[in-house]
């Protein structure tokens, strides 16, 4: 886990802090999204966990052992980095770019070579890629790489700042999606930075919203998106946060089992709230027949059933 007690930056003596006293424990295995307008803090709250930025104030722990008491450099191998535009080394093919880490921790060629292959698949790419260069590769495409390359030392923290901010937001979602299937699969402490609150609510188990170098409030997406605690995170989250919160449940959640043979439109087991009362408005209907994967259905979701929630 990671803990920052009272941490305080000041990157000059009578300058305004950028991060103020902030605390924030961060359990194993979770992920957290650190969110907030531009210039609150969040990059140099992300760039103090892994030393590339020392507090003025305060102290950080990561799995017990206090930052400022290990080697920077050998600390931050074990800590899985993917910042703001990607930063592939442009000279590196695919494959050196995520080998880089491994090579530094002294594994064997062929060790990386098999880790390589193993994480190109993961992150959705085509083998070929490995022997091509940064410059070959679409935006979206070196974004998985850079995922790929802060996976490839199996680190247990993972920082990610803005990490899917260069790709538009239909690769975005996508993106997104895939890799908190990878999370499910790789158990890892993360913290993310983002400035949109939708990947905050898509991708955190909690989201710490940030204002002025503070936490304002540190909560599950549903408590956010349900109970903002002061006007400043109501606005932050936006009006349709009502709508945001029904994108965190899926159909199967409020699901009655009973089919509904008069029902006009169907929604997948699988869709969430969101696009289930989207496709009533687009119907003009109160009722959707619910079907799985295979297209036959099995239940019916109601518009009560969904404001009910
Ligand atoms: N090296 C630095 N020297 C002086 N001031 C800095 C330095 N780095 C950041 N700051 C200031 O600290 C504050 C917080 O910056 P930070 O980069 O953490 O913001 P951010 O929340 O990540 O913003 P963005 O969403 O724009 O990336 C800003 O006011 C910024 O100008
Ligand atoms: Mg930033």
């Amino acid at each position: 886990m990671i803990e920052m007690e009272h941490v305080t930056k000041r990157f000059a003596k009578d300058a305004a802090p950028a991060v103020d006293d902030l605390s924030l424990e961060i359990p194993e295995g979770v992920t957290v999204a650190l969110v907030g307008p531009s210039g609150c803090g969040k990059t140099t709250t992300m760039r103090m966990i892994n030393r590339l930025i020392e507090p003025t104030e305060g102290r950080i722990t990561v799995n017990g052992d206090d930052v400022r008491a290990v080697d920077p450099v050998i600390f931050r191998r074990h800590i899985g980095y993917v910042i703001q535009q990607v930063g592939l080394f442009s000279h590196m093919t695919i494959a050196q770019n995520i080998g880089a880490v491994p090579k530094l921790l002294g594994w064997s060629a062929d060790k990386i070579r098999a880790r390589n292959e193993e994480l190109i698949a993961l992150v959705g790419l085509d083998q070929a890629m490995l022997t091509r260069y940064p410059r070959q590769l679409s935006g979206g495409q070196r974004q998985r790489v850079g995922v790929a390359r802060a996976l490839a030392a199996d680190p247990p923290v993972l920082l990610m700042d803005e990490p899917f901010g260069a790709i538009d937001p239909i690769a975005r979602t996508r993106l997104q999606n895939e890799f908190r299937q990878i999370l499910q699969r790789v158990k890892k402490t993360v913290v993310m930075v983002t400035h949109d609150i939708d990947e905050a609510v898509r991708m955190g188990d909690r989201i710490a919203i940030m204002r002025s170098g503070k936490i304002v409030q540190y909560d599950t997406p549903d408590e956010i998106l349900s109970r903002p605690v002061d006007a400043f995170v109501e606005d932050f989250v936006g009006a349709d946060r009502a709508l945001k919160r029904l994108s965190l449940y899926e159909v199967s959640q409020v699901m009655q089992p009973a089919v509904d043979a008069t029902a006009t439109a169907k929604i997948a087991l699988d869709a969430d709230l969101r696009n289930a009362l989207s496709a009533m408005i687009a119907a003009n209907t109160d009722r959707l027949a619910v079907v799985n994967a295979a297209g036959t259905p099995v239940g019916s979701v109601t518009r009560d059933a969904i404001t009910a929630l």
